[in-house]
């Protein structure tokens, strides 16, 4: 293992702590078989709320014999099953498999998101939910050029995200109707601070 690999969750995780306080409000609406698309180190585990029977993490970043998460995983009321993979290519997992499907700031660092959204949605049984707090395009034009002036600088310094991405319209796009969207901004420069919570279920 190298030294990159060893940095990068330990460092994910103390830049992802930031965000803490605006998880609750879409962790707590999960329930069922929970398939949580960029699971990170597992920040929003402590978060499930009781309906929750299992959750499915899926990310590409290996955080095994990561301490933190190790015990995060370990403190869970359920069974938790974390794959090393990435989310925009085919998932393993039947059709219709989960009730709840979630992403917390991660739609901004999937490369191909609308593949990923069509496999989201494939996974999810009908009449379930998709929930996501997300970072993207904000609303106000001047902060949406500057967002796109920055994009391809920070796409090579920001691990591959994001920050002009028109999150709504990309889930949409993914065959999701919104049945609530809330779109405020948050802490840190405006750039970066666009945050678009909603939940939606298969269209
Ligand atoms: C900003 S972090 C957010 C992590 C976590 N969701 C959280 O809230 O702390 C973005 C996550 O997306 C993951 N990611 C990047 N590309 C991905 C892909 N193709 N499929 C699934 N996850 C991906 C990254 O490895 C990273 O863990």
């Amino acid at each position: 293992m190298g030294l990159r690999e060893v940095i990068k969750p330990r460092l994910q995780d103390l830049v992802m702590g930031m965000m803490d306080d605006l998880r609750p409000d879409t962790i707590e609406v999960a329930e069922g078989c929970v398939l949580e698309v960029g699971f990170g180190t597992g920040r929003n585990l402590g978060l499930y709320p009781p309906g929750v029977k299992s959750v499915t993490g899926v990310d590409p970043l290996v955080t095994d014999g990561v301490a933190k998460v190790e015990e995060r995983i370990a403190k869970a009321p359920f069974p938790v099953e974390r794959t090393a993979l990435r989310a925009d290519g085919a998932l393993p997992f039947d059709a219709g498999r989960f009730d709840t499907v979630v992403t917390t700031w991660t739609l901004c660092s999937i490369p191909d998101a609308a593949k990923a959204l069509a496999e989201m949605r494939r996974v999810l049984k009908p009449g379930g939910r998709y929930v996501f707090i997300e970072h993207g395009r904000s609303e106000r034009e001047s902060t949406a050029r500057w967002q796109d002036r920055i994009n391809p600088i920070w796409l090579k310094i920001g691990d591959g995200c994001n920050i002009n991405r028109k999150i709504d319209q990309l889930v949409e796009g993914g065959g999701f109707e919104m049945t609530s969207l809330d779109r405020f901004t948050g802490r840190g420069p405006s750039i970066f601070a666009a945050l678009y919570r909603g939940v939606a279920t298969r269209a």
